[in-house]
């Protein structure tokens, strides 16, 4: 799987969007260690703060069909400029790819790809439990 046929996925994924509140569309497609790969979208909700973003949307369904190691997660949002996770996903993927990276969709530029870590400095992790 390429950074640009998981990048395509995610696309794909983001027509699925459930976002009648905000009409921002989001798709994510995520990239397991043993190379099964997962997509999501957003899916909001009257009550705003039920809303789940693309990227945990994927995480979740993957690791609710047992994978729970990451390499690479792709994002591409309707803005057609780089969108990065949000802050809570951000902290939420650390969890399952601390050593992952981020790829980003920007209509004119391309792929942005980032280590996740860059994105999240201190990463919060079960370790730090104590
Ligand atoms: N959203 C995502 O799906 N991923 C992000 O990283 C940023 C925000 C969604 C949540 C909500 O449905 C809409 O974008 C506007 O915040």
């Amino acid at each position: 799987m390429t950074n640009a046929q998981l990048m395509d996925l995610a696309k794909e994924a983001r027509n699925m969007a459930y976002a009648p509140y905000s009409h921002f569309l989001v798709g994510a497609a995520i990239l397991a260690e043993d190379g099964r790969v997962f997509t999501g979208c957003n899916v909001e909700n009257a009550s705003y703060g039920g809303t789940i973003c693309a990227e945990r949307t994927a995480a979740v369904k993957a690791v609710s069909e047992g994978c729970k190691s990451f390499k690479t997660i792709a994002v591409a949002t309707s803005s057609g400029e780089w969108g990065a996770p949000c802050g809570l996903c951000r902290q939420f993927l650390y969890e399952f790819m601390p050593e992952g990276n981020v790829l980003m969709w920007d209509d004119a530029k391309g792929i942005k790809e980032m280590p996740l870590k860059e994105l999240l400095p201190m990463g919060f992790r079960g370790e730090d439990i104590k």
